[in-house]
């Protein structure tokens, strides 16, 4: 078997954790567009706070770079760009596109490429091996797809135990090729021919959570209106054996307000209109509303609320990751602020750069000081703050009930 020789494009929340697992094993070669991270990575530091100095040292001869020349010896491709959406919420593949270029500028005669970025059904297939053909029409080449399920944040499910989707229709030498690479990766690999069924089975796990969140969300609403207790509802409907335990919350991030558009796009490209995968998208939007309604009736019952110190506790779009893309939590503190200028927040492992540009002060000594507190994301420390901040008797505002 020739040597394998795998390059990671894209070294964010999904490639990273590629790289750091394949180069215990492989000359690995980190490619990222950016130069700001690979810049950091260089000097061992991931603002995803995903992985410690340790981890980041290279092995086996590996290299992070920004210079895509330096893929040109490699022999397995593995591209983890992202894949957002535009503003008319329709998918944008430019950064897939564009790895994809880079890619045929050095692939050859025989190498292996697999997309683990989250598509649509076609992607591979229609628009990133077409660019390569187009591009080097006289060599044959191998393409996959595999599915990315990791959970950043999630010490349970890490990226050894989840099993991973591989996909690729081709000869038992190139699958044995693939399972050497990726059981590196993942303890349980599950393998499927066709490649359009993993693309689509990655949609259909976001879509199903955005919509049990959704409906959670919704009831959440309705107990709202009605007067009534929804925790001790959802109590109540717990003891049925198959009622499903989703909880309400502000869903953001690059994948859950996201994929189910890229989900409906699909459909409409087949005529046909769905009428449920979209269903939860506005509701769950929706929260950043309602959540900041019953703050501020919260805030409101109390006296002279204005003139007292007011944290908000909690900015990423969940707990005990730095991402705060699509954040409802940065919205509502945003609009907070707008009120009551001297609201302050603290999280203290939100990415050091919106720390920066945002101004917030992580000094738990000084948010100590509050008088209430607005908890809006539990990561571990914050759990730790307001027991400390309950035993002083401080206001604390909780509308998700998180802790
Ligand atoms: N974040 C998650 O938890 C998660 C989980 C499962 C799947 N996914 C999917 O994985 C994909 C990547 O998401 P992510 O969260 O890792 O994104 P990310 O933004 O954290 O990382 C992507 C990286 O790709 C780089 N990049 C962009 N264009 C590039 C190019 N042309 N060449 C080289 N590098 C390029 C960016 O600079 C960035 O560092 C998306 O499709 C996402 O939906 C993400």
């Amino acid at each position: 078997m020739k040597k394998i020789f795998p390059c990671i494009i894209g070294l964010g929340y999904v490639g990273l954790p590629l790289f750091v697992s394949l180069k215990k094993k492989f000359k690995v070669i980190g490619y990222d567009i950016s130069k700001t991270r690979v810049k950091e990575l260089k000097k061992y530091e991931d603002r995803n706070k995903e992985f410690n100095r340790n981890d980041l040292k290279l092995k086996n001869r590996s290299l992070i770079t920004s210079d895509h020349i330096d893929i040109k010896n490699s022999n397995f491709y593995i591209v983890t760009v992202p894949t957002p959406i535009k503003k008319n919420k329709l998918p944008d593949l430019r950064h897939i596109k564009s790895s994809f270029n880079i890619i045929s500028k050095y692939i050859k005669q025989g190498d292996i490429v697999f997309l683990e970025s989250t598509v649509y059904p076609g992607t591979t297939l229609e628009i990133c091996k077409k660019i390569i053909n187009r591009k080097k029409k006289n060599i044959d080449f191998f393409i996959g797809y595999s599915s990315e399920r990791i959970n950043p944040g999630d010490k349970i499910h890490n990226i050894k135990n989840i099993p991973k989707v591989v996909s690729i229709d081709s000869n038992k030498k190139i699958i044995s090729t693939v399972k050497n690479v990726y059981k590196n990766i993942s303890k349980r690999i599950v393998f499927t021919k066709k490649i359009n069924e993993a693309e689509l089975s990655k949609l259909i796990e976001n879509t199903q959570r955005d919509l049990n969140i959704g409906l959670m969300n919704e009831i959440m609403i309705l107990c709202e209106k009605a007067k009534l207790d929804f925790n001790e509802v959802i109590r109540l409907a717990n003891t049925k054996w198959n009622f499903l335990n989703f909880k309400p919350g502000l869903v953001g991030g690059h994948c859950l307000p996201v994929d189910p558009y890229y989900l409906s796009y699909y459909a409409k490209k087949l005529k046909f209109n769905t009428k449920i995968t979209l269903a939860a998208r506005k509701t769950n939007n929706f929260m950043e509303q309602f959540i900041l309604k019953q703050v501020i009736l919260e805030l409101k019952k109390l006296e002279s609320y204005k003139k007292k110190k007011i944290t908000v506790m909690g900015l990423t779009y969940k707990s005990n990751v730095p991402d705060h893309r699509n954040s409802l939590a940065v919205n509502i503190y945003r609009k907070l602020k707008k009120i009551n200028k001297n609201i302050t927040a603290y999280d203290p492992i939100i990415e050091n750069s919106f720390i920066k540009e945002n101004n917030i002060n992580n000094n738990l000594k000084e948010i100590m000081k509050s008088e209430v507190f607005i908890i809006l994301v539990k990561h571990k420390q914050i759990v730790q703050a307001i027991k400390f901040a309950k035993k002083k008797k401080k206001i604390i505002i909780d509308p998700l009930s998180l802790i």
